[in-house]
């Protein structure tokens, strides 16, 4: 059996020179969880996400994920099933038609070359329109990627995790490119699809309204410490307020 925890984030702290950018942190997250983190800039959401990613490693502490310290997912492979992540550039190659970028989802499994001529594989092409669909756009998989709006090149990003399926999908500040009606599309599709393929998803986001529309717990920094950690129906807009020292309108 897996382990019901697929993260345990034990008191990492993580400093910039002088900067401490988290101090002590520490949460458990079980499969299947849709966690937003929110808090004010400058709080460690993004240091956080990129300890999670492998990106940076904490000065002290430990990153627990599926039961092994993340230290032994070394190998790109086996991280590539567990954990994804969705970046604010989505780093698609503009000038690769969609479907290449779909497949690059692959990448990890498969290397680069394997990636790029797995056009030719007609049983990979399948599982990528499949994907493509399941974000509305097979009528797209042809064209350049750069010629596709914002909205277009965070669903092909989407589709390209689909393809790779980790565990754990990390998102930091998907939707701060878009307009309200192309980010509330965008959130509804990929907290949609993690529930499908129960995954786990931790986004870090600015507004606080997405964050209670679509994720169901809520975890708050502020000056890389946790501030709250709630289910999100209960948090209270006295808690945001003082989360973001929002001044009362009196
Ligand atoms: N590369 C860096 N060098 C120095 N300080 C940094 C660096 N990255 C982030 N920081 C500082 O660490 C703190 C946390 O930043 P960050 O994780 O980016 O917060 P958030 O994503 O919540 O805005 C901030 O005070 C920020 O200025
Ligand atoms: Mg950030």
């Amino acid at each position: 059996m897996s382990n019901q925890n697929i993260l345990e984030i034990n008191q990492i702290s993580k400093n910039y020179e002088r900067k401490i950018a988290l101090s002590s942190l520490s949460f458990i997250v079980e499969k299947g969880e849709l966690i937003a983190l929110i808090g004010p800039s400058g709080a460690g959401k993004t240091t956080l996400l990129n300890l999670l990613a492998t990106i940076l490693q904490p000065d002290s502490g430990e990153v627990i994920v599926d039961g092994k310290p993340i230290t032994q997912y070394a190998d790109q492979k086996k991280r590539a099933k567990k954990i994804g992540i969705i970046r604010q550039q989505f780093d698609l190659v503009g000038q690769l038609a969609v479907i290449h970028n779909v497949l690059a989802g692959r990448l990890a499994d498969w290397g680069f070359f394997k990636s790029l001529f797995s056009l030719f594989i007609p049983q990979e092409k399948q599982v990528a329109m499949k994907a493509l669909e399941r974000v509305g756009l097979p009528d797209k998989a042809y064209e350049r990627t750069s010629n596709l709006s914002g909205g277009e090149q965070q669903r092909v990003a989407l589709a390209r995790l689909l393809m790779q399926k980790p565990e754990i999908i990390l998102a930091d500040e998907p939707v701060a490119s878009l307009d309200p009606a192309r980010a509330d599309d965008i959130l509804d599709m990929l907290t949609k699809i993690a529930k499908e393929e129960h995954q786990t998803v931790i986004a870090s986001l600015h507004s606080v309204e997405y964050a209670r529309k679509y994720f169901t717990r809520l975890i708050a920094l502020k000056n890389g410490e946790l501030f709250f950690d709630l289910p999100a129906e209960h948090v209270t807009d006295e808690q945001l307020q003082d989360l973001y020292q929002l001044k009362e309108l009196k």
